[in-house]
Parts: C-alpha cells; sequence; structure tokens
C-alpha cells in the first residue's frame, strides 16, 4: 500500500503543529468533556428525542472514532461537540474546559460533502486560505497555506480550481485547510466515505501521519469498522432509540499502523469481530 510519510514533516520541524502553550483549559488532559447529553428535534408532543444520556469523554491527542446504525444521531452528536447545535437542557458540553455555546477555538469540522464545502469560484490555494483571510499579513498566510498544500501532497494543483480536481484530491483541500487552520481538534463526518478502496487508504494513512505529526485530536465518524480500527485508539459505539453510549472499545493495536500488517494482526481480526458484534449484534 502506498504511503505518504515522506510528504509530512517531523513533528520538530512541523509549523502546522498546535500552539498547545496558548491553548486553555488543557489542565486536565480533556479536549471534549461531555456529561448526559440529548437531544429532542421539535418540541412539545411532536418533540423526537434523538439522543439521552451521552456520557464520554476526549483526552488530548486522542482519537476516537463514533460508530453506530445509520440515523442514531452520530453527525448529531458531533454537531453537539462543534456547538453546531444545541442538546437539551441539564446536558453538559464542554470543550478545553470552557462549555461548548458555539463553534470552540481551534475546532475543525470537516465534512463528508467536500464539494459542497469548497467554493468552486476560488482555486485551490484560495479555498485553503478562506478562514484565515484578515486575520494574518500575506506573507505569512501563503507560507502557511504552501505547507498545509505540501503536507497533503497538492502543492503542484494550487492554481487549479476545486471542480478540476478528482472527489480524493478535493477531500485532501479540505484537510489542508484545517493544517493551515492548524487546528488542535478536527471533528470528521464520514470523511473517506465515498472514494474508493485506494484514496481511501491513502488518506487514511495521511490522516493517521497528521495526527501523529502535529498532535491534533480527532472525533471521527464512520460506518468502515475497519478504517475505525485502523485509526482509533478507541471506538465508541452509539445505539437505542434514544441513542446513548453502549460501548467505548479500546483499540491497542501499536502506531504507527500499516494498510496490510497491521489488518493482519491476530488482535486486529479480534476487534473486527467485538466491533461488528456490538454495531449489529451477534444474533
Ligand atoms: N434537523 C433535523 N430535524 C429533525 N430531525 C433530525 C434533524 N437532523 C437529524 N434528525 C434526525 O435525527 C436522527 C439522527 O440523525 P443523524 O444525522 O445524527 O444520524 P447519523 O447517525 O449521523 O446517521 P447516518 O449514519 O445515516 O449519517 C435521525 O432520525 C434524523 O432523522
Ligand atoms: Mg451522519
Amino acid at each position: 500500500m502506498q504511503r505518504v510519510s515522506t510528504r509530512v514533516a517531523s513533528q520538530d520541524a512541523n509549523p502546522a503543529a498546535p500552539d498547545r502553550a496558548s491553548d486553555p483549559g488543557r489542565g486536565d488532559g480533556l479536549v471534549f468533556d461531555a456529561r448526559d447529553v440529548g437531544v429532542a428535534f421539535g418540541s412539545g408532543a411532536a418533540a423526537r428525542r434523538i439522543l439521552r444520556g451521552v456520557t464520554f469523554d476526549v483526552r488530548d491527542h486522542e482519537f476516537v472514532s463514533i460508530m453506530g446504525r445509520s440515523g442514531t444521531g452520530k453527525t448529531t452528536l458531533l454537531k453537539v461537540l462543534g456547538g453546531l447545535r444545541d442538546a437539551t437542557p441539564g446536558s453538559v458540553v464542554r470543550a478545553n474546559g470552557a462549555p461548548v455555546d458555539g463553534p470552540p477555538e481551534g475546532v475543525i469540522f470537516v465534512f463528508q460533502d467536500y464539494a459542497a464545502s469548497l467554493l468552486p469560484w476560488r482555486t485551490i490555494e484560495r479555498n485553503v486560505s478562506l478562514g484565515l483571510e484578515g486575520r494574518l499579513e500575506r506573507p505569512e498566510l501563503e507560507q502557511r497555506v504552501t505547507e498545509a498544500l505540501d503536507m497533503v501532497g497538492l502543492a503542484d494543483r494550487r492554481r487549479d480550481y476545486p471542480w478540476e480536481l478528482s472527489g480524493g484530491m478535493q477531500q485532501r483541500v479540505q484537510l489542508a485547510r484545517s493544517l493551515a487552520m492548524r487546528a488542535s481538534v478536527l471533528l470528521m463526518d464520514e470523511p473517506f466515505g465515498s472514494l474508493d478502496a485506494m484514496t481511501k487508504a491513502t488518506l487514511q494513512d495521511e490522516l493517521q501521519q497528521v495526527h501523529g505529526d502535529t498532535g491534533a485530536t480527532v472525533v471521527f465518524v464512520t460506518h468502515d469498522i475497519d478504517e475505525a480500527i485502523y485509526l482509533s485508539d478507541r471506538i465508541l459505539i452509539l445505539d437505542g432509540d434514544p441513542a446513548t453510549i453502549a460501548r467505548s472499545i479500546p483499540v491497542d493495536l501499536p502506531r504507527p499502523r500499516d494498510q496490510l500488517a497491521t489488518k493482519e494482526l491476530p488482535d486486529f481480526l479480534a476487534l473486527r469481530r467485538t466491533v461488528y458484534e456490538a454495531i449489529v449484534g451477534d444474533a
């Protein structure tokens, strides 16, 4: 399997490493702290509870995947963490120690629908610079964009438009945007769901590399069991109606992981069975 390690700088040299000293509230090592989180749509008698009593935390630099059947509330939960949707009264959601009441600083949402999140009239480099314009002087902005495009292997496509790129490349532009903004937390909703197997594996390895090198914390939603095990430190299973966290499955596989060798490990195969049974039941 193709590896991309040469494209990403080491920790010390990595310009995209988050400035942890400026991140407040990291004393307890928790990036997210969710207690008794509920979500309901509609109000009164027509209200429909989607999530109930969801309690978990995510540690600094942890890679946590959320899995569960379609419609259980994974996207909804990610939106609550990202401050894009309100939870019911009584829910407690904290990011870096502070209550979430809007998109928290340093947190980037990567949506599945990458085509809709790129602006077709802007070049790749101007899509990557989108969140930084007006916040940085031009030379620093250009340097950040160049470094981010280098990391995802798209430096030579910077003057192309999104519609001139393949789906996998467009997804990489989204990743580059998060890197340029020096996101310390990535919330990713099925980011590789619609890609072919080869592109998916390449992007999984890029994400693994970025996670290792930048120290970012990742909360990742996927329907792909192998992908969740391959990337994660822990897998949370949402189940029930309303849904809650039915299982938290640690993934203690050595890192860095390899598309072939890791997936042949007996522990990988055992985890695949555990996660499968946790999602679909063993009946
Ligand atoms: N804005 C909304 N208004 C009303 N109901 C909603 C809204 N958004 C989501 N829902 C409902 O909440 C439930 C959970 O939706 P959500 O998108 O979080 O599920 P999911 O686990 O991400 O599913 P999938 O795996 O198919 O992406 C679904 O029943 C959905 O119909
Ligand atoms: Mg979803």
